[in-house]
């Protein structure tokens, strides 16, 4: 099929190569040359394990081209996935003008044979009607096209994977026609099919999200509990989570949860709310304890250290989370500030987004081996739970540290086992 992806970031860019890998001819389109510029030569322009080696081979096999107009890509294609940015506003609200700009630029280009549009950026309830209202505003006929949502379920880090096997394919119509054709694209997948009304697709991406971040902060609030009593986090997590049906995934207690998404689709989902009149209370809670779950963590180091002035502190791993380069609401993030703010200086490492974070964060000292992170510093933290981690040399890491204390902030050490090389164990509900 000949499908148009209209935005390059991370949804758009994975489920445009995912279809030109299953043989349908994809045309890419962003406003940004340069990140043209970069795809057409087959690069990727951020860290997706996977996602580089299919780009280059599907432009190199002519699968794929790329167009800065989304009315010449629309004009060639029978599907236009429109995968632009939602950020969130000032309140919270997902700003929509990159959707609103696309619907009017697609327009023009719609009325010679049919299409369907499909929805594929997170946004809210009723979206769907918004961008088939923009087109009808331009005078094309209800009959020329279709607006369908389609929403996304991938992680960032094992994209590729998320899209070739999902556990559902979620699409919301109101012509079984159009609902069709994005059934018949991806027959080659696996996982379930859900076909529903566009309200109900919308909603079930919120839905989704706010669970599983509930389900965190869920987890969080019980560590603090470990912490207060004496027991043990990890214990109680897999107690909890083997039984079916309350499921073990998304009960790793941590700094809490971070990222691209679900701090935009939580409160995404609070303004949605409170534009429909419900007050979910609830939701609010789960980011209060998101938001304090960090600030207890900060605050235990800081008082450990006796405050953040003239003391130094390793950062072990700053992208959101592992196999990604993406700092977008990382808890690094936070950490850096604070100890900065206070007085403190910040080094890090992190395979990936050490980039990243000196762009954003100049005055901390990036490092090139995690080894060289505890350098005359007065704590370590984990943020990030990066493999290479896992079975480091702790001895040699702690070996120059001021005193050797290590905050663990993803539980990936045993207690004992940090003890045993000598060095002052702080993790989360253990
Ligand atoms: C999330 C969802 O998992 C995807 O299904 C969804 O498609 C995506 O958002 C999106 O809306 O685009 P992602 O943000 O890439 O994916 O990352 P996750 O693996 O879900 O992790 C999110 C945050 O939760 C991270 O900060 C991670 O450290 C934290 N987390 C996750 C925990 O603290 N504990 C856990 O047990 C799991």
């Amino acid at each position: 099929m000949k499908i148009a992806v209209i935005g390059t970031g991370y949804v758009g860019l994975v489920t445009g190569v995912v279809l030109a890998d299953l043989g349908n001819d994809v045309i890419f389109v962003d406003i940004d040359p340069k990140k043209l510029s970069t795809l057409r030569s087959g690069k990727v322009p951020f860290f997706e394990p996977g996602l580089e080696e299919i780009l280059s081979r599907c432009v190199e096999d002519g699968f794929i081209s790329f167009t800065d107009s989304a009315a010449d890509a629309a004009k060639a294609s029978e599907i236009i996935f429109i995968a632009v940015g939602t950020p969130p506003a000032e309140d919270g609200s997902p700003d929509l003008s990159a959707i609103k700009a696309v619907a009017h630029a697609l327009a023009p280009a719609i009325g010679d044979g049919y299409k369907v549009i499909v929805n594929k950026s997170t946004v809210p309830v009723g979206s769907s009607d918004l961008v088939s209202g923009i087109i009808a505003s331009h005078g094309v006929p209800d009959s020329a096209y279709d607006v369908v949502s389609n929403p996304e379920f991938l992680r960032e880090g094992s994209a590729i994977r998320d899209t070739m096997e999902p556990d559902r394919i979620v699409v919301g119509a109101t012509n079984p026609v159009a609902a069709q054709k994005l059934i018949d694209l991806y027959s080659p997948l696996s996982g379930q099919r859900l076909v529903t009304d566009p309200k109900s697709a919308e909603l079930i991406k919120y839905a989704s999200n706010s669970f599983l971040a509930a389900k965190i902060s869920y987890i969080n609030a019980i560590s603090r509990l470990c912490e207060i009593c004496g027991a043990d986090i990890r214990d109680v997590a897999a107690g909890v989570g083997s039984d079916s049906r309350i499921g073990g995934q998304f009960l790793q207690a941590g700094l809490g949860w971070g990222g691209s998404c679900f701090p935009k689709d939580v409160l995404g989902l609070l303004s949605t709310s409170k534009q429909l009149g419900y007050d979910f209370g609830f939701l609010k809670a789960v980011v209060d304890i998101n938001d304090d779950q960090i600030a207890h963590f900060i605050s235990k180091i800081e008082t450990r250290l006796g405050g953040f002035e003239g003391k130094a502190i390793g950062l072990m791993g700053m992208a959101f989370k592992p196999n990604t380069d993406d700092i977008r609401d990382a808890r690094s993030e936070l950490v850096i500030k604070h100890v900065e703010a206070k007085g403190g200086k910040v080094r890090g490492y992190d395979p990936a987004a050490a980039e990243n974070i000196q762009a954003a964060y100049p005055n901390v000292e990036i490092v090139d081996s995690v080894y060289e992170l505890g350098d005359g510093v007065d704590a370590l933290v984990l943020v990030t739970e990066w493999n290479e981690f896992r079975q480091i040399d702790l001895k040699r890491l702690t070996e120059k540290m001021n005193q050797k204390v290590l905050f663990d902030g993803r539980n990936v050490y045993q207690r004992a086992v940090v003890e045993e090389a000598g060095i002052e164990y702080f993790g989360i509900g253990t």
